[in-house]
């Protein structure tokens, strides 16, 4: 029993990358580039229509409000975490050194999840765009070859986004040489077109199309939040760089707490804009940014913002399927996932195997589920891993085997830890029930594995 809770010590992971230690070389700025770089994505070119129009009405910019107060309760956790132990792995890594490995497997199983469906619903939101800005240009792809498995709407499989995450697992298994340049445009193309809606839209804002505020009462608004979480992640991403980081102590929570700020005036911004120019219920479209500046007759700009969503959402999905197969390799690493999961390819020195896999897996998924299917697995498995961590602080500080050097601490201890923890809890019970049960099918295969294969192979068992 005991062995189920055994823990990494922190000295064992800092040796472990002993041999090739990273370059300290981002600051503050370069990591909320990097956050900015990581979260931006379908959440705002997406979900601000949708959820708006299912769920919230305008008031949808509550629920962006709610959703960023529970991430920067979480974001404050993960930069104490990251301070405390500068190493990569995220909340796979935390939970290993606090809880034991048991809760790691758990946490890095949510995780796998958060990322590969992540990857395949930003797949599946740059799909839609690249349609409509094919159409823009009178190229129509087949409409079964369009969208999900449907067969009422007549949609089989979604073609563009299954060869996106091809393309892109296949550019990654080439080596990725993490440039700091090339995020840095990709960045400034993505809040560009944001900032150039929100700038041409204000002009055609009616206030009338913000009445009824609140259509679906404040249930609506919360369970919009639940959903709008979605366009809140990546800043994770920001603390998986911790070994490359100067001044981690410093630079890594103004990293977090800069990119979410940055993303939620945005998100707002674009939320009240949004509903402004068009009545919340016309919204239901898969590219509503495009299609409400359209709508008042920018065809030109609607173009430039499809090209803009459709450039900018490719980093996320290279973003995501990076994570999730370094996440892979991290846990093969440790023994609990097969070794092939850890096995990097001499030639280009990346872990060629297990991209293949992961990217296989990810464009099934783009392919024949839908988006709202997607999203909520995605905040399901990614809330998992923010109530351990949020939990996990109250535990780090108890526990010596950490760095206790003077990093960031989350103030009002421990009550700001334990409502982090709390308001995550409720949002997961905001989710639909299918999602509850998809998720347990998936806990349960992840267990049943760890039972089988993890324990026994866990390099742990060599001490
Ligand atoms: N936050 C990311 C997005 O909105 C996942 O695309």
């Amino acid at each position: 029993m005991s062995n189920l809770f055994r823990k990494k010590r922190l000295d064992d992971l800092l040796n472990q990358h002993g041999e090739g230690q990273l370059k300290k070389t981002l600051g503050a700025t370069d990591l909320i580039l990097l956050g900015v770089g990581a979260i931006v994505g379908t959440g705002i070119f997406i979900l601000p229509g949708t959820v708006a129009a299912s769920h919230s009405g305008p008031a949808i910019v509550f629920s962006f409000l709610i959703a960023a107060f529970v991430c920067a309760l979480a974001g404050m956790c993960y930069s104490e975490f990251s301070s405390a132990i500068p190493v990569t792995g995220s909340a796979y890594t935390y939970g290993y050194v606090v809880f034991g490995e048991i809760i790691a497997w758990f946490v890095g199983w949510a995780l796998v999840l958060e990322y590969g469906l992540a990857a395949a619903s930003v797949a599946t939101g740059w799909s839609s765009y690249l349609i409509s800005l094919l159409e823009g240009l009178n190229i129509s792809i087949p409409t079964v070859l369009s969208g999900p498995f449907n067969l009422a709407e007549g949609t089989f499989i979604n073609l563009p986004a299954i060869l996106i995450v091809l393309i892109i697992s296949y550019l990654l298994t080439l080596g990725m040489q993490e440039s700091a340049k090339v995020n840095r445009i990709m960045v400034f193309v993505k809040v560009g077109v944001i900032l150039l809606f929100i700038v041409v839209g204000m002009f055609y804002v009616k206030p009338d199309n913000w009445q009824p505020f609140m259509p679906f009462g404040v249930e609506g608004v919360v369970s919009g939040a639940a959903l709008v979480f979605f366009a809140y992640l990546g800043f994770d991403a920001v603390s998986s760089a911790a070994e490359e980081v100067k001044n981690p102590q410093r630079n890594l929570p103004i990293g977090i707490i800069g990119s979410l700020l940055v993303c939620s005036l945005l998100y707002i911004a674009m939320s009240l804009v949004l509903t402004g120019i068009t009545p919340y219920t016309t919204l239901n479209v898969s590219n509503p940014v495009s299609f409400a500046i359209d709508l008042v007759g920018q065809d030109w700009i609607a173009g430039i913002i499809s090209l803009g969503a459709v450039t900018g959402m490719m980093t996320v999905i290279l973003v995501m399927i990076y994570g999730g197969s370094r996440l892979l390799f991290a846990i093969g690493r440790d023994g609990l996932l097969p070794k092939v999961m850890s096995k990097v390819n001499p030639k280009h020195n990346t872990p060629v195997i297990n991209t293949w896999i992961f990217g296989l897996v990810v464009a099934f998924c783009a392919g024949f589920i839908p988006l709202g299917t997607l999203a909520e697995l995605v905040n399901m498995g990614t809330l998992i891993a923010f109530t351990i961590v949020s939990l996990g602080i109250i535990f780090l500080r108890k526990n010596t085997n950490a760095l206790s050097s003077g990093g960031f601490k989350v103030p009002f201890f421990p009550v700001l830890p334990i409502l982090s923890f709390l308001a995550c809890l409720f949002l997961m019970t905001q989710l639909s029930i299918n999602t509850w049960i998809a998720c347990g099918i998936w806990f349960v295969i992840g267990f049943v594995f760890y039972f089988l294969y993890g324990r026994k192979h866990s390099t742990l068992n060599e001490k």
